[in-house]
């Protein structure tokens, strides 16, 4: 991808594995790659791929304030920002006071607080890339799932509004969105409810036109083509990585 070389780029729920898929993929562009994630990075994974980590919790503008700073005097100011950290909280009508504070405190408040202050480095670059991750679900109704429906419907509102105030500052703002990839969420939550992996793969595969679910690489394709001079015109769009979940 053109332009990529020596960029400095952030990406929230990076130790996640659509996150960590994307952050390979900027290493292997010759990015400067800074993971933030609340979880510890107990495994060193962020060096194991020649990442910097810093452990903040995205929903709390102090350490966001702090963590940005952190980042320019290190590395310099950034130029791309993945924001893909986010809590999956399932819930309908019988939704708490708690749920709802716990998701939209992430998905929503955090996303916007980090790319708050992402998006002062990115001004004094003159401009700049930001690319948030709302998914199929913030397209259509999915059973008990409106809790964390609502959030990925709200980034794609994020992302358009943003583009419009942005663009001034030759900012970028898109949105991908995964169908259903086959990650460890996906394994962790089978095993959690006790069904079997191999039969909700195959339901879960029926979904998408390709009749499989994406790979995390698949999704990183995409970061990286939104990151870079490849898209310099495309701005406040959606991006589908679905498999064609959608288009049924
Ligand atoms: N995996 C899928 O099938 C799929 C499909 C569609 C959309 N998505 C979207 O892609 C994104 C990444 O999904 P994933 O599968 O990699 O999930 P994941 O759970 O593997 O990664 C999310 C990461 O965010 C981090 N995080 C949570 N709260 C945080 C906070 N307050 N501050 C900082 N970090 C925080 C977590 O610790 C975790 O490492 C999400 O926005 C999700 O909605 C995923």
């Amino acid at each position: 991808m053109r332009g990529l070389k020596n960029k400095i780029v952030v990406i929230t729920g990076g130790l996640g594995d659509l996150g960590y898929a994307a952050a390979q993929r900027m290493i292997e562009e010759e990015c400067k790659v800074v993971l933030l994630d609340v979880a510890a990075d107990e495994e060193n994974r962020a060096e194991k791929i020649g990442a910097v980590y810093f452990r903040v919790d995205i929903s709390k503008e102090e350490e966001v304030s702090t963590i940005a700073q952190q980042i320019k005097q290190q590395m310099g100011a950034a130029h791309v920002l993945v924001n893909t950290a986010a809590r999956f909280i399932f819930k309908s009508v019988d939704a708490t006071t708690e749920d709802w504070d716990n998701i939209l405190a992430v998905n929503i408040r955090g996303t916007s607080l980090i790319t708050k202050h992402i998006v002062e480095q990115m001004k004094e670059n003159g401009g700049g890339s930001i690319i948030n991750f709302s998914s199929v679900s913030g397209f259509v109704g999915q059973s008990n799932f409106a809790t964390y429906n609502a959030t990925k419907f709200a980034i794609r509102g994020l992302t358009k509004c943003w583009a419009q105030d942005l663009a001034p500052f030759n900012i970028r703002v898109n949105t991908i969105c995964p169908g259903y990839i086959y990650t460890r969420a996906f394994v962790n939550s089978c095993e959690k409810l006790g069904l079997d992996l191999e039969e909700e793969n195959k339901r879960a595969s029926a979904m998408h036109l390709l009749n499989r679910q994406g790979r995390p690489e698949e999704v990183a394709s995409a970061v990286a083509f939104l990151a870079s001079d490849d898209s310099s015109f495309i701005t406040g769009s959606d991006l589908l990585v679905d498999g064609g979940y959608l288009a049924k």
